[in-house]
């Protein structure tokens, strides 16, 4: 392969025609000869004249040595255009490769084995804004950013000897490559080895891949912030439940309770003309009042147990195992294990909230009729389970459709470095396990 890209023009062959054409002229005239000195021994009768004899075994001898040189010629004629043949067939293969290469929208660069650039084809002049004669002859190094120069050169040479590059190794990784006005753009490269004689070439062919490079940053960065965007939200939302929950636990609770009082001072007021209808009535009123202060407890509770912020999660976790059983009838089996741990605020909210949707979800689909909630403190960060023994989920509890239950709880568990399992199949029950790093739920000690 030449270093401009181009083809020697093919040599033409020798046909068989013309050689023959050119050895069989003297054979054909030595036979001639001997045929009429023959025929004229013949017509004079005369065998024995030693002139005659003579010319007979001249022309024999002739005879001999044209069909010797006609066989030689022959078989070297043949030879050569074999040889002539190949030489035009290897040079069309050439053409062809280079047609090829010339083509192709892959940058092709090929190096000798000191790294010379040798081949530049025209993708490689457009990715790089560099000409092949400029290329050509300089070191690769040229089209690599200086710090990863020396690591490249090496990764080259351990590839000479082993034959082995990153790539076949499964480790495709985007490189960096160095245009001629100096910018820099990711590339992906495989590399290729041949033996040319004694000497070796490197064909690395590459591609431009700075236009999906930059859609992939984007994406990621659209991900990361609808992630804040939806932690924020939720964080919002957490504030406002604790705001309402506690208004309405503290607030509204405390005045339903003077009034119940006042009512019962009333009722210590009233002498003892008072008709019975009236007694009644301020009994009644007391009763309405209770009732009113369960369900202002219980909506409280419900938008965010006060027992959360005041006495921590596991008393929290506790009241809402106990809440699920009273509503549902359903037992729940718990195993807690957290040692001296002392949860932060976002810690505690994130895995009370996953403890509550994964009862909301036994209630919803289970038709379960145990539940075992485990929290345990291991190598690994803290481990919440909670399984159930019900009907199980057959698409392993892929949301279908419009459900952000199990998204919510993934959300939660990612924002704090953790991760979600979720073992089920129709009708072995559903096993949710979520780790998170111990770190990331518990209280920082303060730096003295
Ligand atoms: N304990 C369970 N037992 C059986 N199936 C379950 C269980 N938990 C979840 N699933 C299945 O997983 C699906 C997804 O649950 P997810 O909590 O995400 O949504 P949802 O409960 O249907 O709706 P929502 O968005 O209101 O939570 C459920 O629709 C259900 O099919
Ligand atoms: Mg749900």
């Amino acid at each position: 392969m030449s270093a401009s890209g181009k083809t020697p023009p093919p040599r033409r062959a020798v046909t068989h025609e013309q050689s023959n054409g050119f050895a069989t002229r003297p054979a054909f005239a030595a036979g001639a000869a001997f045929v009429v000195t023959l025929a004229l021994a013949l017509a004079a009768r005369r065998w024995f004249d030693p002139v005659l004899l003579v010319c007979i075994a001249a022309a024999l001898l002739v005879a001999t040595g044209a069909f010797v040189l006609v066989r030689a010629r022959r078989e070297a004629s043949s030879a050569y255009s074999e040889a002539s043949a190949a030489i035009s067939q290897s040079g069309v293969n050439e053409a062809r490769m280079m047609a090829i290469i010339r083509s192709s929208m892959e940058a092709i660069i090929t190096i000798d084995e000191q790294q010379r650039v040798v081949l530049f084809n025209p993708m490689a002049e457009q990715v790089f804004g560099c000409s092949a004669m400029d290329a050509i002859g300089a070191p690769l190094a040229r089209f690599i950013p200086e710090r990863y120069r020396a690591a490249h050169a090496r990764h080259v040479e351990q590839f000479g000897v082993t034959g082995v590059s990153d790539r076949q190794m499964g480790r495709q990784r985007v490189l960096s490559g160095l245009r001629a006005n100096g910018e820099e753009f990711p590339i992906e490269a495989s590399i290729s080895q041949i033996r040319d004689g004694d000497t070796r070439l490197y064909t690395v062919m590459l591609r431009d891949v700075t236009e999906r490079v930059r859609a992939e940053q984007a994406q990621q960065r659209a991900r990361e912030e609808l992630r804040e965007l939806s932690a924020n939200l939720q964080k919002i939302r957490e504030d406002e439940k604790t705001r309402i929950a506690r208004e309405l636990h503290d607030d509204l609770g405390q005045q339903l309770t003077a009034l119940k009082m006042d009512i019962s001072t009333v009722e210590e007021a009233l002498d003892a003309s008072a008709s019975a209808q009236v007694r009644e009535h301020l009994h009644g009123m007391r009763r309405l009042i209770d009732v009113t202060v369960a369900s202002v407890r219980r909506i409280a509770a419900d938008l965010r147990p006060v027992m959360l912020d005041d006495l921590g999660l596991i008393p929290a976790v506790e009241w809402l195992a106990n809440d699920f059983t009273n509503r549902y009838g359903i037992d729940v089996e718990r195993d807690i294990e957290t040692g001296d741990a002392r949860f932060s605020p976002t810690g505690a909210t994130a895995l009370f909230r996953i403890v509550q949707e994964a009862l909301t979800n036994v209630a919803r689909h289970a038709d379960a009729t145990l539940v075992t909630l485990s929290l345990r403190a291991a190598h690994e960060g803290f481990v919440l389970r909670i399984a159930d023994n019900g009907l199980g989920s057959p698409n392993g509890g892929e949301p279908a459709g419009k459900s952000f239950g199990l998204l919510g709880i993934r959300e939660r568990a990612h924002m704090l470095g953790g991760t979600v399992d979720i073992h089920t199949a129709q009708g072995k029950g559903f096993v949710l396990s979520v780790t998170i790093p111990a770190e990331a739920v518990q209280m920082q000690e303060l730096q003295s």
